[in-house]
């Protein structure tokens, strides 16, 4: 059991957590927020979230702070007589930054899980396609498949891991921060990404030893950063004594043209590795016929796929939109 302290702890915590990754205003438990805050407790959710140093220091989307602030108020203006001057004061500073922000085409997220010593700030694009890529912000897949791995960890501890259409490459880093994997190669086809995605690592691994170019130690574990076009993997130049033993993919089946070349970079990785490795897909299911269809190529390259569960939400690590389903499969041959 907790105090009535310790669960307005817990409930500040998960607000702040929720607001730094911009985590979806309609997934937020509004209801949660507790009938009997002091008026010095009503000042605390506006300083655990906007107004934490952190988001003064590397803000997350204006319009995001601004629209979480409009539903905070909404809530406290229903459950109470008075709201706290600083949450209207924070409302209208916020509004103010609305219009210099509009030509702003990046901000930061940043993911928090201390039990783990997680805390990753990423900047990331504010738009979903950018650079003629998707993969300049975070999708919910990575974070599912991150979540996942964090709960079986056994998959991919001391391994060799490859992941194929990183992005921002949020996946892999949580996996360096907690999960003890021994190589990580993160590799997307953009070089926007590629580039994204070593900004990131310099800036959530200052303790990382940059060896030779995208190629990083951390602690126990190496971390390296490459461009890796699917339809073009045989050209891949790969890091020394570097065998993959573990593929990662995350949001990458939503464009049935890209599906040869992706199915020929899994079935190349595989015959180098003579089948003596695994893949873990997560896919959000936009639509069914499309990861059908993907699914049954990889059936006809004598693929076995075997779905797995996804953490339920009051299990998970990391805040993650289930709006629309996220799949998770283990694909072996
Ligand atoms: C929807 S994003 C997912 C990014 C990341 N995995 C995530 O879930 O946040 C798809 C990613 O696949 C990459 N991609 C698409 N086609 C590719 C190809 N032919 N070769 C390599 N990467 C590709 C894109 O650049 C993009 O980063």
């Amino acid at each position: 059991m907790f105090t009535m302290r310790e669960n307005h702890q817990r409930f500040l915590d998960s607000l702040k957590y929720q607001f730094l990754c911009c985590y979806p205003l309609h997934c937020i438990d509004w209801e949660a927020i507790p009938d009997n805050l002091t008026w010095e407790q009503q000042q605390q959710l506006v300083e655990n979230t906007v107004l934490y140093a952190l988001n003064q220091k590397y803000p997350v989307k204006i319009s995001y702070q601004l629209n979480f602030l409009k539903r905070l108020l909404q809530h406290l203006e229903r459950r109470y007589d008075e709201v706290h001057d600083s949450v209207y004061e924070c409302y209208c500073a916020v509004q103010q930054r609305i219009a210099q922000d509009t030509t702003e085409k990046y901000a930061y997220k940043h993911y928090f899980q201390p039990a783990l010593k997680v805390e990753l700030t990423l900047r990331e694009s504010k738009s979903f396609v950018a650079e003629g890529t998707t993969g300049l912000c975070s999708w919910q897949a990575s974070i599912a498949l991150a979540d996942y791995l964090v709960e079986n960890t056994h998959i991919v501890k001391e391994k060799c891991v490859l992941e194929l259409g990183a992005g921002t490459g949020l996946c892999g880093m949580i996996l360096v921060r907690c999960c003890g994997v021994r190589h990580i190669l993160l590799t997307d086809g953009s070089r926007e990404c590629v580039d994204l995605m070593k900004e990131n690592v310099c800036r959530n691994f200052t303790e990382a030893n940059e060896t030779s170019d995208g190629l990083f130690v951390v602690n126990q574990s190496t971390l390296s950063l490459n461009k890796l076009e699917w339809g073009a993997i045989e050209d891949m130049k790969w890091p020394d004594s570097f065998a993959a033993d573990v593929i990662l993919a995350a949001d990458v089946v939503y464009d049935d043209t890209v599906f040869e070349s992706l199915t020929h970079a899994i079935d190349y990785v595989f015959k180098i590795r003579k089948d003596k490795c695994e893949m873990l897909l997560a896919a959000t299911v936009r639509n069914e016929h499309t990861l059908q269809t993907f699914l049954n190529s990889l059936s006809q390259l004598h693929f076995r796929y075997v779905e797995r569960d996804v953490i339920p939400l009051d299990k998970c690590n990391f805040y993650w939109d289930r709006t629309t389903p996220v799949k998770i499969f283990n694909i072996t041959r």
